[in-house]
């Protein structure tokens, strides 16, 4: 095979006569997006998404444009990036669905809410046990100081008849299932002040991230704050979450009063890492020590470290406000203190894009429904809440973690645009184990070609003109058929969620 040299952003790179620009980037490091190119299937040239400029000459594919010697070509400046984002931004101007449903990206912990229900719609107790302890900040009292249950007001359903009972659903599983005790491989020490919402939040966190938290409570419990929000004693709820928090390996140090001199003079010393959630009203306490800055803050923007390396503080946090934000604002001191830990630098949230279902139409509402158990069922037990969660609509995408959409959107920027006429009708069709949701199709024509590849006569095909061209089965044949035999073939090759497995 011929071999020459060719420049990819003005560095030289070794190529094969038969590789195309996004091998040769591929080859050489240089990462590309591309949507309707498979490397199994080769490029359908429909999406322009893996765009770049041969300099002074067109923007051209990489995925389908074969390398020549000497060839010069732009793969990252700003004006390729924002041919992307056009191209990205013209895919997502039609498309229809979630990726996160109403219920969790209302949660102020953010937490997976359908991933629950679907398990424990499938009678899978412990996986939902286990979704909730990995992801939900003190599972037995975080609903509870959630008093307006936001997910349930957001819930899809409730527009349909009745809200899901979500919270329900959680306590149904924090009574009967055990929560698994990971083996917590320690690397790091962390000293947390104060037992209250953030402190045992953010020791909650950390102790699922390889840290052994201690923390120091002026108190001859912790968690008593918690109890006043919340009456809490009586129902047992407190015990429970520090009897898991005990479990998990976090140790209590109760009537501990700890002065800017114990910080300074031993626990800085002792421990990796210190956490003040003392609360703001309280944070004067320790002006001898730490430095404010004009605004009169002790901590950095975002970082929440204070003047002192390795010591930081929740100083923002309106516990009498609400609980449950306190709650959220653990946990994400904790992401600060995991990444300055970790990589020593600060935390940095990564853009996420969020496509939004917008307005549902009873027609929408019909299609959301269908297939879902429409019995209203009181959650008593685990099979109740297996009953109830059966009502989930399943809003959030069933790609949401592995959309490839999704990553370039985020990667790029993207904003959501749409022409409110010109949306889509939402369908949602059964094909056997394979959902088809024709709106979030971008017509790559991956899944048309897997068709071809594999002989199948009667596999996917472009049907429509115009706008109205949609992936779907060929005349006289139904979707079940067009997707047998290579159904799972192309729901993983599929780049969006208009193709995915049956959850
Ligand atoms: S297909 Fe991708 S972009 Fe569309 S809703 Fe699903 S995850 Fe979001
Ligand atoms: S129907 Fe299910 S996925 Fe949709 S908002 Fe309600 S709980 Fe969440
Ligand atoms: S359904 Fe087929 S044509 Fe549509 S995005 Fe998926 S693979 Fe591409
Ligand atoms: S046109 Fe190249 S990946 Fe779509």
């Amino acid at each position: 095979m011929k071999q020459f040299t060719m420049e990819i952003d003005g560095k030289e790179i070794k190529a094969a006569e038969d590789m195309t620009v996004l091998d040769a980037a591929f080859a050489a490091g240089i990462e590309i997006p591309a949507l309707c190119f498979s490397r199994q299937y080769g490029a359908c040239n429909s999406c322009m998404v893996c765009a770049v400029r041969e300099l002074d000459k067109d923007i051209i594919p990489a995925c389908s444009t074969k390398v020549r010697s000497g060839m010069r070509v732009d793969a990252s400046s700003p004006e390729v990036r924002e041919f992307r984002k056009n191209a990205l931004e013209f895919l997502l101007a039609e498309h229809v669905g979630d990726c996160d449903a109403p219920c969790r990206l209302s949660c102020p912990v953010f937490f997976d809410v359908p991933a629950m229900l679907h398990k424990v719609a499938a009678n899978d107790f412990s996986a939902a046990a286990g979704l909730v302890h990995a992801g939900m900040p003190l599972p037995h009292l975080s609903c509870m100081l959630c008093k307006r249950r936001p997910c349930e007001k957001a819930c899809r359903r409730g527009r349909h008849d009745t809200a899901l009972d979500i919270v329900a659903i959680l306590h149904a599983l924090l009574k009967t299932e055990d929560f698994p005790t990971a083996e917590c491989h320690v690397k790091y020490s962390v000293a947390v002040i104060g037992g209250g919402c953030a402190g045992l939040a953010a020791a909650d966190m950390l102790s699922k991230h390889d840290c052994h938290c201690t923390v120091f409570e002026s108190g001859d419990k912790p968690g008593m704050e918690i109890a006043g929000l919340l009456a809490l004693e009586k129902s047992g709820l407190l015990e429970n979450e520090l009897a898991r928090l005990a479990a998990a390996g976090i140790e209590f140090k109760c009537s501990a009063k700890i002065m800017p001199e114990d910080i300074a003079g031993r626990l800085i010393k002792e421990f990796d890492a210190v956490l003040l959630c003392v609360g703001s009203q309280n944070m004067t306490a320790f002006s001898s020590l730490l430095k404010t800055d004009e605004n009169g803050a002790f901590t950095r923007l975002q970082s929440f470290m204070t003047s002192l390396e390795g010591v930081f503080a929740a100083e923002d946090m309106a516990i009498q406000a609400s609980g449950i934000q306190a709650v959220a604002d653990g946990v994400e001191l904790g992401h600060a203190v995991i990444s300055w830990l970790e990589h020593g630098r600060h935390f940095i949230a990564e853009n996420r894009y969020d496509h939004r279902f917008g307005e549902v139409t009873a027609e929408d509402m019909q299609q959301f429904a269908d297939g879902a158990n429409n019995i209203k069922t009181a959650v008593t037990d685990n099979a109740g809440a297996g009953l109830e969660a059966a009502r989930c609509l399943h809003c959030d995408c069933r790609k949401y973690e592995n959309c490839l959409l999704r990553k370039y959107a985020s990667g790029y920027m993207t904003q959501q645009f749409r022409i409110p006429s010109q949306r889509h009708a939402f369908k949602r069709i059964n094909c056997g184990d394979i959902i088809y949701e024709p709106g979030k199709c971008i017509r790559c024509g991956i899944c048309i070609k897997i068709g071809e590849t594999e002989g199948k006569a009667t596999g996917p095909v472009f049907n429509g003109r115009g706008y109205e061209v949609e992936m779907g089965a060929p005349l006289g044949h139904s979707m079940t058929e067009a997707l047998e035999g290579i159904g799972l073939q192309c729901a993983v090759a599929c780049p969006t969620g208009a193709l995915s497995q049956k959850t």
